[in-house]
Order: C-alpha cells, then sequence, then structure tokens
C-alpha cells in the first residue's frame, strides 16, 4: 500500500456541507432539533478521531474526510431522541449516536468501493476510495468499524458494564453477518434482479433496518429500560427502516446525482420497492409504513413527538 497516495482533492476532514443541506432546509422545528444535534455530533466526532502527523497520518485522514462530511446524521439522532424518552444525559446518547454513524459511514465507503457499487461520489463529493485510495479506503473503514466498539466500550458511555456490554452485543449485531454485512451479502447476490416483495424488505431490513433497529434501541439501552419499552421501539424502527429504503429506492428514481451528492440510477435492473410497486404504490406505503411507525410509539405519549416527526422526515426528505 502506498501511504503518499493522496489524491489532489481537499483532505482536510473539516465539516463539509457541499449541497443544499436536507435538515437546515427543513423550516420546522425538527429541522432546527436535527440540525443542532448534526452539528453536535460532529464536533464529537472531530474530537473522537483526532488527526495525526507521521505514517498513519493517511487512513485518520480518510476517517475524518468520510467521518465529518456532513450527511442527515439520521442514525445519531434517532440515538438522541430515544434517550431523550428515559432522561439519558445527552453526552452520553452522543457517544452511542457517534458509534453508530461510525459503523454507518465505514458501511458507505466500502459500498462505493469499485468491488462493490463503484460510486464516484458520496455526499456531494469524492467517495473515499477516489479522493485517496481503495487501500486507504478500505482501512479507513475497518478503523471506523473498530473505533465504534472502542467508543460504545469506554466508561464514559455508561458507568454500568451490563449496558456498555449491551450496547457493544447489540452495535455488534446489527452490523455483521446478521445484520447489515448480511444484507450487504444479499444486494449483490444474483438473486437480486428478481426477488418478491418480502424477499426485498428481508434484505432491506439487514441492509438498512438494523442499524436504524440499534439506534432507537439504544436509548432503551443506555436507561436499562425494559423489554417492553425496548419492543415499542424496535417496532417503531421496523417500520421506519422499511420507510426509510422505500424512500432510497424512490430518490434513486426521482433524484438527481446534484441533489443526492450520490450517484442515482444505480438500482436500474433490480428489483425495488419501486417496481415493485410503482412510484405511487411506493409513496402510498412509505405513508403507511410512517403511519404504522408512530403506531408502535403510543406508549411514550406526547414525549416521542420528535421520533414521530422524523418518521415523516424520512420519507419526505430530498437527499
Ligand atoms: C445512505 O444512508 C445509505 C443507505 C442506508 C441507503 P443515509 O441516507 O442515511 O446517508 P447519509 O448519512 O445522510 O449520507
Ligand atoms: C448501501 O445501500 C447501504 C449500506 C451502506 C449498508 P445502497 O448502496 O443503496 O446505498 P447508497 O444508495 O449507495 O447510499
Ligand atoms: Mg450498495
Ligand atoms: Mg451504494
Ligand atoms: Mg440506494
Amino acid at each position: 500500500m502506498s501511504s503518499e497516495a493522496a489524491a489532489p482533492v481537499d483532505h482536510s476532514g473539516e465539516p463539509h456541507t457541499p449541497m443544499s443541506d436536507p435538515v437546515s432546509d427543513q423550516s420546522s422545528d425538527l429541522g432546527t432539533l436535527m440540525s443542532t444535534a448534526a452539528d453536535a455530533v460532529t464536533a464529537e466526532l472531530d474530537r473522537l478521531i483526532p488527526a495525526v502527523d507521521g505514517p498513519r497520518g493517511p487512513v485518520v485522514e480518510a476517517m475524518r474526510y468520510s467521518a465529518l462530511s456532513g450527511g442527515k446524521r439520521l442514525r445519531p439522532f434517532l440515538v438522541m431522541q430515544s434517550a431523550r424518552l428515559f432522561g439519558v444525559p445527552d453526552a452520553q446518547a452522543l457517544r452511542v449516536g457517534c458509534a453508530v454513524e461510525m459503523v454507518h459511514c465505514y458501511s458507505l465507503i466500502h459500498d462505493d468501493l469499485p468491488a462493490m457499487d463503484d460510486s464516484d461520489t458520496r455526499r456531494g463529493r469524492p467517495a473515499v476510495h477516489k479522493a485517496f485510495d481503495e487501500a486507504i479506503a478500505i482501512l479507513a473503514g475497518d478503523a471506523l468499524l473498530t473505533q465504534a466498539f472502542e467508543v460504545l466500550g469506554d466508561f464514559s458511555t455508561s458507568r454500568d458494564p451490563a449496558i456498555r456490554a449491551a450496547l457493544v452485543v447489540e452495535l455488534a449485531r446489527a452490523s455483521g453477518a446478521a445484520g447489515m454485512v448480511g444484507g450487504q451479502m444479499i444486494d449483490i447476490s444474483p438473486a437480486r434482479t428478481d426477488m418478491g416483495f418480502d424477499e426485498i424488505a428481508r434484505l432491506e431490513a439487514l441492509k438498512t433496518g438494523e442499524l436504524i433497529r440499534f439506534s432507537c434501541v439504544a436509548g432503551a439501552l443506555l436507561a436499562g429500560a425494559g423489554e417492553g419499552e425496548r419492543a415499542a421501539l424496535a417496532g417503531y424502527a421496523a417500520d421506519l427502516g422499511l420507510a426509510f429504503q422505500v424512500a432510497d429506492d424512490l430518490l434513486d428514481v426521482t433524484g438527481t446525482e446534484e441533489q443526492m451528492g450520490k450517484p442515482v440510477g444505480q438500482d436500474h435492473g433490480l428489483a425495488t420497492f419501486v417496481t415493485l410497486l410503482g412510484l405511487e404504490g411506493a409513496r402510498k406505503k412509505a405513508d403507511e409504513l410512517v403511519e404504522s411507525a408512530c403506531g408502535h410509539l403510543v406508549p411514550f405519549g406526547a414525549s416521542a413527538d420528535n421520533l414521530r416527526a422524523v418518521a415523516r422526515f424520512v420519507v419526505d426528505r430530498k437527499q
């Protein structure tokens, strides 16, 4: 591997918002809340992944380039909002949010590699393997994944070792072959061109849904909440994750690369919620899923209003 293979683009790793900001574009209270949370996530990630000089420099630069590059920060927002239901201090939720965002960023870096989706852009700028090189992109993904567990396992995430262990186990499950990686595997399998609704839903529940599930349940885990509350949040997350992916499929057809900050039309030739249901059918399905997601939040009353609003955001988003 060549450690001096830096390409001629900005590697500063500084917070970077090249596109219109999907979060602050929202005029509502939710938009302000999400923006504030996203800034806090970026600041905390900046603190957790300090730049280093010397031979290790490029991999850390690539981690920072990916992790400090904007994005909606949906998963950390879900962690922070689920934690608030139980009165968990924001500082703890922020650490867990950063851990899941690290896993998410790793998954995006690897997803964009030539061996996977071969995508050259992400979040409105060159993908990590273009800005650096493939070897550095692989290592940066590996290091972000690993650091996520270091963050969860640290005393400052929770003083209770059982809670730290539960967070580590749950994020590991959500990320690995029984979760996101398993979904990625099915996504690149030959069977992918010809799947029915249930198979696509299963694939997406793993690929996208599991990290969203972890994010929604994390607040309950941090609080040591009971099984009933965890199950309610998991039910919300299952519908939200599916709604998120229906929207992703819709945006792959209706969005532009400029708007999305990543290539569109990549699902062409694959079975997706849009090919199965049609554009209108997919929109209707997304709306039904939002309603169903919110139905799971009844036990939390008005304290879950931000989670209700974010379910709507997930399907109305333009990025
Ligand atoms: C994109 O996720 C990848 C999928 C799971 C479809 P997001 O749409 O949450 O990406 P960012 O974090 O906002 O860039
Ligand atoms: C990848 O799904 C989701 C993960 C990285 C787990 P996609 O390949 O559909 O995501 P985008 O469209 O590139 O963001
Ligand atoms: Mg992919
Ligand atoms: Mg992709
Ligand atoms: Mg997609």
